[in-house]
C-alpha cells in the first residue's frame, strides 16, 4: 500500500502579506551552511524548508583573529566575528541565484546601530530571490554602550522595529540565550512587529591552551554551539512558546530527527541544523526523512499535531 502522505507545510509568517510558506520545517542554521550555493554538489538542498545565510552586514567583513573555533566536549566555540562580504556582493552575486531556486533563502542581517539594520531591511525588501530576513540581534549596540541588543527588552524591541518599519518581508528576530529573562524578550520583540521568534543563538564561553596559559581563542570568547546547548535550547523554545503567540524556530545542538521532534514538541513551529552540518553535510536531510518516518510510523498526517504537545494545558 503506498505511504499516506504527511503534511509537513508550515507557515512562519501568518500576519505578513507575503507570507512565508515552508514545504517543511527543516531549515538550515546562519553560519552553518553559508549562502547554500556550496552545498549543491553533496546534497540536494531543494528539499529543505528553508536555508538561512550567511550572517550579512552593510560593509564587508573580515572577522576576528584565529584561532576562530576549538572543540569542546560536546560541541564547539567559535569566535568568526561575522566575517561576510557584505550586503552590496550578497545582493549581486547570490541572491539572482536564489531567485531559481525553489527553497526560501532568509537572509540573517547583523548590525551595530539601528540606522545599519534599518539600512540592510530597505537594501534586502523585495530583491527577488529573498523570501524573509532574520535579525542577528546578539551584536553589541554601539550607540548606546555597546551591550548586545538581545540583551533587554527595549533594545531586542528598538532594533525589531528598526526592521519591520524598512521592510515589508517576513522578519523573523533570533533571541541570543545570554540573558536573564527570554520570555520578556521574547514579548516585546513580538510586540515590536517581529513575524516570527528563532532561538537560540550560541551560548557565551571560552576555552584556555595550558600550554600558552592564554585563553585558546583569538577573540579570548566565543559562542559554543552543538549538542552541549540543546537542554538549553529546548528550555527556552518552552518558555517562549508560552509567552507569545507568533511561530517559534528552535535551534541549538539539532543532530537527529528525535533532538527536532523535542523542539517541536516543546512549542517550535520550525527548527535549524547548524553545527551539525559540520560533521555530516546531509544533516538536515537526515532529520527531515526521519521526521517524516517517525510520523509515519506514528500514524500522524499532520506535522502539527506534535507541534506543542509538551506544553502545559491551557
Ligand atoms: C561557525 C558558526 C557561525 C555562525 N554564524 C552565525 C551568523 O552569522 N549569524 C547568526 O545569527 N548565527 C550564527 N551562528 C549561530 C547558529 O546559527 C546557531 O544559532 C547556533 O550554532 C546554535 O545551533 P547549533 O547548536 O545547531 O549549531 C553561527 C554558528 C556557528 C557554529
Amino acid at each position: 500500500m503506498p505511504r499516506p502522505t504527511i503534511n509537513l507545510r508550515v507557515e512562519l509568517a501568518p500576519d505578513n502579506e507575503h507570507g512565508l510558506s515552508l514545504r517543511n520545517p527543516v531549515l538550515v542554521a546562519s553560519g552553518t551552511f553559508g549562502y547554500g550555493t556550496e552545498y549543491g554538489r553533496l546534497m540536494d538542498v531543494h528539499r529543505l524548508g528553508a536555508i538561512i545565510c550567511k550572517g550579512t552586514t552593510v560593509e564587508e567583513r573580515d572577522g576576528n583573529l584565529p584561532p576562530r573555533t576549538v572543540e569542546t566536549a560536546a560541541g564547539m566555540l567559535n569566535s568568526i566575528g561575522l566575517q561576510n562580504r557584505g550586503i552590496a556582493t550578497l545582493l549581486k552575486d547570490y541572491a539572482p541565484k536564489w531567485a531559481r531556486w525553489s527553497t526560501p533563502v532568509i537572509v540573517n542581517i547583523a548590525a551595530e546601530s539601528l540606522h545599519d539594520y534599518a539600512e540592510l531591511a530597505y537594501q534586502v525588501d523585495t530583491t527577488p530571490g529573498i523570501a524573509g530576513i532574520e535579525v542577528n540581534i546578539s551584536c553589541p549596540n554601539i550607540d548606546n554602550g555597546s551591550l548586545p541588543f538581545a540583551s533587554n527588552p527595549q533594545s531586542a524591541a528598538a532594533a525589531t522595529r528598526a526592521v519591520v518599519e524598512a521592510t515589508s518581508l517576513p522578519v523573523i528576530v533570533k533571541l541570543s540565550p545570554n540573558v536573564g529573562d527570554i520570555a520578556a524578550i521574547a514579548a516585546a520583540v513580538e510586540e515590536a512587529g517581529a513575524d516570527a521568534i528563532s532561538l537560540i543563538n550560541t551560548v557565551l564561553g571560552m576555552a584556555v591552551d595550558i600550554t600558552t596559559r592564554q585563553p585558546t581563542l583569538g577573540a579570548k570568547l566565543g559562542g559554543l554551539s552543538g549538542p552541549a546547548i540543546k537542554p538549553i535550547a529546548l528550555r527556552m523554545v518552552w518558555q517562549v512558546a508560552q509567552a507569545v503567540s507568533i511561530p517559534i524556530i528552535g535551534i541549538g545542538g539539532i543532530a537527529s530527527p528525535a533532538d527536532a521532534i523535542e523542539f517541536l514538541m516543546a512549542g517550535a513551529t520550525a527548527v535549524q541544523v547548524g553545527s551539525a552540518t559540520f560533521t555530516n553535510p546531509r544533516a538536515a536531510l537526515d532529520v527531515l526523512d526521519g521526521l517524516s518516518a517517525w510520523l509515519h510510523a506514528e500514524g500522524i498526517e499532520d506535522v502539527h499535531e506534535i507541534i506543542g504537545a509538551a506544553l502545559p494545558p491551557q
